[in-house]
């Protein structure tokens, strides 16, 4: 098992200095991809805040730009327009839309509740979205659920999925599930071994994606 992550690893990396070394010979410059990660909880235990954590580093290991936010940093009321005409948009969520903007892409770990993707993760772009409407235009972004159960969260990443991808955005194809996730950390909060492998391969299937944009692009 240790032997084919690290071979994912080499074959990833490899891969990506491929598509950057081809970009940056047109452009003269290399800039690292960067990356936005948060889960869709602010709940001290989240498990879902575990595995951002975990893809935090996963995407460090590949030479990604990873910045790991908690939600309950940027805490926010629930959308209310009168509130929004009399107060303006909480520096929160401007703070958060600026982060955003500052990255090449976006990986999201969220809870399920009752089959759909969380309030929270819900409010917080909205209120982004009243900084900027196209605050996501434009990025790569990665969806990713751990759930106590057995569902690992596919019916909420579903939805997730598709109302995001009306904000001009690309998703890349495989989310991650992570199912029965209260056995699938350690107490110092790392991944099983098991799990190991399908995490690196989401990241460096978003690597590799946003790699190739950037190519293209350049
Ligand atoms: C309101 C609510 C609804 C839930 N609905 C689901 C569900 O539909 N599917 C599921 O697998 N777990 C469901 N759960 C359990 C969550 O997956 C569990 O609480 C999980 O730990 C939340 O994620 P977190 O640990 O990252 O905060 C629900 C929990 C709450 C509070």
């Amino acid at each position: 098992m240790l032997i084919a992550v690290d071979k994912l690893t080499v074959y990833t990396y490899n891969v990506y200095m491929t598509i950057v070394k081809t970009a940056s010979h047109k452009t003269g410059s290399v800039a690292k991809p960067s990356i936005l990660i948060f889960a869709g909880s602010n709940r001290a235990g989240s498990v879902n805040k575990k595995l951002a954590r975990q893809t935090s580093s996963v995407a460090e290991q590949l030479g990604i730009d990873a910045r790991l936010i908690d939600l309950k940093d940027y805490p926010m009321p629930l959308y209310d327009g009168d509130l929004e005409q009399e107060h303006g948009v909480p520096a929160s969520a401007e703070a958060f839309a600026e982060l955003i903007k500052e990255h090449d892409g976006v990986i999201i770990a969220s809870p399920e509740y009752n089959g759909a993707f969380t309030p929270l993760l819900k409010n917080t772009i909205d209120w982004a979205t009243r900084i900027d409407k196209g605050v996501l235009a434009g990025k790569m972004i990665g969806l990713m659920s751990a759930t106590p159960g057995r569902g690992g969260g596919k019916r909420g990443l579903k939805l997730l999925h598709d109302w995001l991808a009306n904000m001009r955005l690309s998703i890349i194809p495989e989310p991650f599930s992570l199912p029965q996730a209260l056995q699938a950390f350690g107490e110092d909060g790392t991944l099983a071994p098991e799990h190991q492998a399908g995490l690196e391969a989401f990241v460096g299937q978003w690597l590799q994606a946003v790699s190739r944009e950037e190519a293209v692009a350049a």
